[in-house]
């Protein structure tokens, strides 16, 4: 049998802008993460198993450009693997769906890796990560790419689009409280969204662009000599900008609020907005009564995590 895992993933900051060539940071989450596990199957075919989702099939009874089914199918083509082995694959995650913690691209790296080692295909990280992000080019438009590279390395990153990939290291660990809004938001329609605002009035939304550049410039340096205060400000800043961007929704606002409220440093939303999660910045001695406030505050669920 053949196992592979794959962490979640949160923007820190720089979500939306990046598809337009401004840098972001984003750090693996490592309480959560997806599962594949691949072992001979004694039926004919190849079945996936992915219970979270309810799914038990056969790969030639789901829709080609199923988010599963097309990973397979194209490792298949791109390791030119005939005839077809009869494999039994079960997949299971803990990254909630549509919630912008790289649950698609969770799924593909560690589906991509199993399949690799099981296969004897050998794939380095870079053909993993070039992979995967082809993969997310079907199902989520324009996407930068920023989430199959942390997901894909596992580290701290500097991300801009189509640059070699720069990893950074806090100066001191720090903590932050995810809180879900529990609303699945798919990201692909709030970058569509935004396209469409930003081919009607370029100028405008460049200039935005360029103040989060200068932001996720700025926090990279925060976070690499630990000035948490300033980190703080600056994740509400980027959150305004997420506001003008029109990404941010009533419930993300409630939750960012609370947290407020609660003593975090900062807050803002993470990932594609509208919905899934947002991130507060906290000291260690506040994190539990932060994640509480974020509960009373509608949250469904909250992870505390600490970046080193
Ligand atoms: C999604 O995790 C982050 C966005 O910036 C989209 C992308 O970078 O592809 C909203």
């Amino acid at each position: 049998m053949t196992k592979s895992s794959a962490l979640g993933k949160i923007i820190l900051f720089g979500e939306h802008a990046v598809v337009y060539g401004r840098p972001a940071l984003a750090v693996p989450v490592t309480q959560v993460h997806t599962d594949v596990d691949i072992a001979k199957s004694s039926r004919a075919g190849i079945w996936i198993n992915a219970s979270d989702v309810n799914l038990h099939a056969e790969l030639n009874t789901l829709p080609s450009d199923h988010p599963i089914a097309s990973v397979i199918h194209n490792f298949l083509f791109l390791g030119r693997v005939s005839p077809f082995p009869n494999l039994e694959i079960n997949i299971s995650s803990t990254i909630p769906v549509a919630a912008g913690l790289g649950s698609g691209a969770a799924v593909t790296v560690a589906l991509t890796r199993a399949l690799s080692s099981h296969l004897n295909y050998p794939m380095s990280d870079e053909e993993v990560n070039a992979f995967t992000y082809e993969i997310e080019k079907l199902h989520h438009g324009t996407p930068s790419g920023i989430d199959n590279t942390v997901i894909t390395y596992a580290k701290p990153v500097y991300f801009v689009k189509g640059q070699s990939i720069e990893t950074f290291k806090a100066g001191q660990s720090f903590t932050i409280v995810i809180g879900d809004t529990g609303i699945s938001a798919p990201t692909k329609e709030s970058v569509e969204e935004l396209r469409r605002m930003w081919r009607n009035e370029k100028a405008r939304w460049e200039s935005v662009f360029d103040k989060v550049a200068e932001i996720s410039f700025t926090a990279r340096r925060a976070i690499e000599q630990g000035h948490w205060e300033m980190l703080g400000e600056l994740m509400n800043e980027n959150h305004k900008l997420l506001q003008e961007m029109t990404v941010s929704s009533p419930e993300l606002d409630k939750l960012i609020s609370a947290a407020d409220e609660a003593g975090a440093l900062g807050a803002k939303l993470s990932g594609g907005g509208r919905g899934g999660n947002m991130i507060a910045l906290v000291t260690p001695d506040l994190a539990e009564t932060v994640s509480s406030s974020l509960k009373e505050a509608g949250a469904r669920n909250t992870i505390i995590t600490k970046i080193l």
